[in-house]
């Protein structure tokens, strides 16, 4: 195909997606909304694309860039001379190193475990799934969402490799009490992992713009190891996170190296072994360019937005912001001071849809109910009239349709279903029963989710693992 024809194919294919600019989209994304800047990381991006963080002293520009921005991550991060790091693909390796690193630095623990408050984010269940370690997970405050430290603390036991705090925690946007947490790790030698993947980069500059945001970082005693993405609050392009570690004698642990082969001595800091340069030159370029003014100014934005979105949703009639976020992050549920409420939140995020925002369905957990996540991003300033206005307009159609009801025979099918065994027979049956057949196709996602919500999470996973399945299946 001649290039043109394959660039006009990609753009059309493109248009099916959600926006990734202008603020419509209130989870995934992450827009600046400065002119100019996603053409100086795509230019960054495709000067380092060819080359390869497999061997640093081949690509000397790559160590470069990735000390350089390790740095500027532990001088805003409470880092101190001897902090060290590394730059991973994303969030999600961040987390799974932090903890690989800190089993691989305790051969001496049999079946290691790491302790999480309930609302750390599920890439510490995939490490834990991954490496085979037990998640000690420990519930939150019911009404406050924040970690609790005398139960985390009494969950550490000598099988403890590490324990996980978030600050924020995505589901709620709350900062846990990372000081006590943290102590009480120290105490005992164990690591204490803060997971700023969302926070890191936009906390500090909310701190310097007067809010009240609570110690967190790596200056917090105890805290052995951060983690914060790029690509998200410093609004570089996806593929970019940075792991902290309090020294390098922690950060040991981290790094593989085989010799047991007959090709090159494969030596690796992160997951990846071939790992391209376009992302962290283009991180390395949007960090540069933005500085400390520009994050300070984009900080400045997100913050009024986050206000102005918070009091409204607040003021609109049935609904209510789950506890007390400090960031950027808002959970909207249905107001439970009203006995019944008279709509669903996952029929708001429908309406929001069709009325081109989307907002994230979220499930009851422990004792979160049904909500709705909204990521609020610097280029929601000065939309925010529009966005409220529409959801007071989508609770208001919601209210009409009415709650979602599941037909009996699904509640009870799903009920008598064990994850463990299930068939993708049965998950057609399931679909079919649902009237869900063209599922890749739904526009309303109401029923899904509330077919999704009625399972406990075991199935749920089990569903949605047949789902993707399914969609994952070419068609060609
Ligand atoms: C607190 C937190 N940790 C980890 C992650 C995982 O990051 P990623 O999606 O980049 O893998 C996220 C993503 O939203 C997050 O909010």
């Amino acid at each position: 195909m001649p290039a043109e024809q394959v660039l006009d194919e990609l753009r059309a294919l493109r248009t099916g997606d959600l926006p990734t600019h202008g603020g419509r989209t209130l989870a995934y994304v992450y827009d600046s909304g400065r002119a100019g800047l996603d053409e100086l990381a795509a230019q960054a991006h495709a000067l380092a694309s060819a080359t390869n963080g497999l061997d640093p002293t081949a690509f000397p520009s790559l160590l470069r860039m990735e000390n350089d921005i390790v740095a500027a991550a532990a001088a805003l991060l409470g880092g101190g001379q001897a902090t060290v790091g590394s730059v991973t693909s994303g969030g999600t390796e961040s987390c799974m190193l932090a903890v690989h690193a800190a089993r691989a630095a305790r051969p001496d623990v049999d079946r290691p475990k790491v302790v999480l408050a309930s609302t750390a984010h599920a890439a510490f269940h995939k490490a834990a799934h991954y490496f085979g370690i037990e998640a000690v997970t420990v519930p939150v405050d019911p009404a406050t969402f924040l970690a609790d430290p005398a139960a985390m603390a009494a969950a550490i036991d000598d099988r403890t490799v590490l324990v996980v705090v978030s600050a924020p925690s995505y589901a709620h946007g709350v900062v846990d009490p990372v000081p006590e947490v943290a102590a009480a790790a120290g105490e005992r030698g164990v690591r204490c992992h803060v997971d700023a993947c969302i926070g890191g980069w936009v906390l500090p500059y909310f701190r310097a713009l007067g809010e009240p945001v609570p110690d967190f970082d790596l200056s917090v005693p105890g805290v052995t190891s951060l983690s914060v993405d790029l690509h998200k609050y410093a609004y570089c392009p996806k593929g970019t996170s940075v792991l902290l570690h309090a020294d390098a004698s922690l950060r040991r642990s981290q790094f593989f190296a085989s010799a047991a082969w007959p090709g090159y001595t494969m030596l690796n800091s992160t997951m990846q072994s071939t790992r391209s340069g376009g992302p962290l030159a283009a991180a390395w370029a949007v960090l540069n360019h933005l500085g400390d003014n520009g994050y300070r100014s984009l900080a400045q934005q997100v913050l009024s937005a986050v206000r102005t979105l918070r009091s409204g949703i607040g003021a609109i009639e049935g609904l209510r912001i789950q506890g007390d976020p400090q960031s950027t992050l808002l959970s909207v549920v249905a107001d439970d001071s009203v006995a019944d409420p008279g709509f669903d939140v996952f029929t708001v995020a429908d309406e929001m849809t069709e009325r081109g925002w989307y907002l994230q369905p979220q499930f009851g957990f422990e004792s979160s109910p049904p909500n709705l996540h909204l990521t609020v991003t610097a280029s929601n300033h000065g939309s925010e009239p529009a966005l409220l206005a529409d959801l007071a307009s989508a609770v208001d159609a919601a209210r009409r349709s009415g709650p979602v009801s599941l037909p009996e025979e699904l509640t009870a099918a799903i009920a008598g279903l064990d994850p463990s065994g299930l068939t993708s027979e049965q998950f057609a049956g399931l679909l079919a029963m649902a009237g869900l057949e063209g599922a890749g196709t739904l526009k309303r996602m109401a029923e899904i989710n509330a077919m999704l919500g009625a399972a406990p999470p075991g199935l749920r996973e089990r569903l949605l693992v047949e789902f993707l399945g399914v969609m994952y299946t070419p068609t060609v």
